[in-house]
């Protein structure tokens, strides 16, 4: 598993506004939308594409076109949605499926309860998004259910992530270097509840209010 940390000021700046418990709801989903958009010009880094010829008013010339088959985006209901459309935006033909999986907060145990996916994946690059890395349980399942279906490699794109939950992907993907994480910071550490300390709070709470 492969870990990049952005550094980045406006990066560093925009997280501190989400930190901070005065922030309101709009005003965290417009920041989590331009946090995301700089995290997925990390994360795409490596997507693959392929030499195109163009013609330009000027003269002919090779550029770059996106490969086949097209990337596959899946946020990880429900936070995850808070970060499609910056995700979107920048990799406007990608394709969206979605998983939906929650944790049981007693036993911090991820389970599937949704999912909309292809169901043959071979040779796809997938982005997860899910803004909180905290146990590592949710995502480790959502990673092993895209390898399942054929995924060719999975970058997850967190805003935060906590040590204990770095280890628990690592453990559960091994060396395995087609897996990428992608993140704003990495904090200190979980909270007896499963919450990242100092992070953010409940992401999707903070998107969306409480339901
Ligand atoms: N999920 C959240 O939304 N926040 C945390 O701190 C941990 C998990």
């Amino acid at each position: 598993m492969r870990l990049h940390v952005a550094e980045h000021p406006l990066v560093a700046h925009k997280l501190t506004v989400l930190r901070d418990r005065g922030t309101d709801s709009p005003t965290f989903r417009q920041l989590a939308d331009e946090l995301v958009m700089l995290l997925a010009y990390e994360a795409t880094r490596d997507v693959r594409t392929v030499e195109v010829e163009v013609t330009t008013p000027v003269a002919p010339t090779t550029g770059t076109a996106l490969a086949a088959p097209k990337p596959l985006v899946v946020p990880i209901l429900r936070a995850g949605l808070g970060m499609l459309d910056g995700m979107t935006r920048l990799l406007p033909t990608a394709e969206v499926g979605f998983l939906g999986m929650v944790r049981d907060e007693e036993t911090l145990q991820a389970t599937t309860y949704a999912n909309r996916l292809p169901d043959d994946l071979s040779g796809r690059q997938c982005y997860l998004l899910d803004p909180m890395l905290a146990t590592g349980g949710t995502l480790a399942a959502a990673v092993a259910y895209l390898f399942e279906r054929g995924a060719d490699d999975v970058t997850a794109i967190c805003l935060l992530t906590a040590p204990e939950g770095l280890e628990a992907l690592r453990a559960s993907v091994g060396d395995d270097d087609r897996v990428r994480v992608v993140t704003a910071a990495v904090d200190e550490r979980l909270d007896e509840h499963g919450y990242i300390v100092p992070g953010l709070g409940d992401a999707g709470d903070r998107l969306y209010g409480v339901v």
